[in-house]
């Protein structure tokens, strides 16, 4: 009997497709030639994710609740997922990134700690907050972007005198399909600070987006205004375009496919994605999900912060773009 089993006849002998089927399955194999619900390869792009937007203003005062509900002992890093609303997705923004909006109050702080998932800020109202980054003090104003890339130690506080609100950025979802996942907490509790720092890789200040963005070229297709990337080494999975609409701006639509977020740095304006139109201003998130048709126009003078997975999406050389009129 044991030289019949390890000779595999019940599947060499199988009486029909189906009878091999079932007996595949036991095995942990899968036909390739039968229908799927989810095909295993498909003619275009596609993705579930939806275009999204968040107002700043309501999450500000969801923020302000929470600030008052909810002590520091509690929620240290106290924040606001954007999760789009997908059957199934419980915290992912787009496809590959995470996205939340953050408030420290005056005097408190978030320990250091380090962890597998690359990480930015968008400072949308600070005077007096802070990041230390392995060792470093970074000042987090408002208009900084700033970075801690995976595995680096970072830990936040605020010596101001307001309450301070900015938006954070990961590739927590990424992260949880490739799986390398750790997070650890500094066994200082808060790292101790070597030296503060203005100017830093990992620190862009919204003066420098403006004078970089003043000399920039318009894009000569014409689907964005003037834009610049930041050049991100250390975390290849997150792009950060900053872009500048003139008031009265129109781009040209298009598709690509990067999963993108938005937030209103300055301005205010229309993105209208997948035919769904979006009118934001200060402070707000907007979701542009792989391959829908996305266009952006300004009211008025406008600065977008995007990040991306666009050279993520070019380093596997599955980078497309296309104009769309
Ligand atoms: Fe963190």
């Amino acid at each position: 009997m044991d030289g019949a089993i390890l000779s595999h006849d019940d599947l060499r002998d199988a009486p029909d497709l189906d009878s091999l089927t079932a007996r595949l399955a036991e095995r942990g194999l899968t036909p390739g030639w039968i229908d799927r619900e989810v095909p295993i390869l498909y003619r275009e792009p596609h993705t579930d994710f939806l275009p999204v937007h968040w107002k700043y203003e309501e999450a500000r005062a969801a923020m302000d609740g929470a600030a008052r509900l909810i002590g520091h002992d509690l929620a240290e890093r106290r924040n606001l997922i954007m999760r789009n609303p997908i059957p199934g997705n419980d915290i992912a923004t787009a496809r590959t990134l995470i996205c939340a909006y953050q408030t420290i109050l005056p005097g408190e702080q978030a320990a250091s700690h380090r962890h597998a998932p690359h990480a930015l800020r968008v400072i949308l109202d600070s005077d007096g907050a802070w990041s230390v980054v392995d060792g470093e003090k970074h000042p987090m104003l408002t208009g900084d972007v700033v970075l801690t890339p995976g595995g680096s130690w970072h830990g936040h506080g605020h010596d101001g005198a307001e309450q301070a609100y900015w938006f954070d950025g990961l590739d927590v979802p990424l992260v949880h399909l490739l799986e390398p996942m750790y997070v650890e907490g500094h066994p200082a509790g808060m790292e101790p600070v070597k030296r503060t720092v203005t100017d830093s890789p990992y620190r862009f200040p919204m003066e420098r987006t403006l004078r970089e963005l003043e000399a920039a070229t318009p894009d000569p297709e014409g689907h964005f205004g003037r834009r610049i990337r930041y050049e991100t080494p250390e975390m290849p999975t997150i792009a950060i375009t900053m872009h500048r609409m003139d008031g009265g701006f129109r781009g040209r639509p298009y598709r690509c496919t990067a999963n993108s977020v938005f937030v209103v740095m300055q301005g205010s304006g229309r993105s209208t994605i997948d035919g769904r139109a979006i009118d934001w201003t200060y402070g707000d998130t907007v979701v542009s999900p792989s391959w829908k048709t996305a266009e952006h126009s300004a009211a008025e003078d406008t600065v977008l912060f995007q990040m991306s997975d666009e050279e993520l999406i070019r380093w596997a050389r599955y980078w497309r773009f296309e104009a769309m009129d």
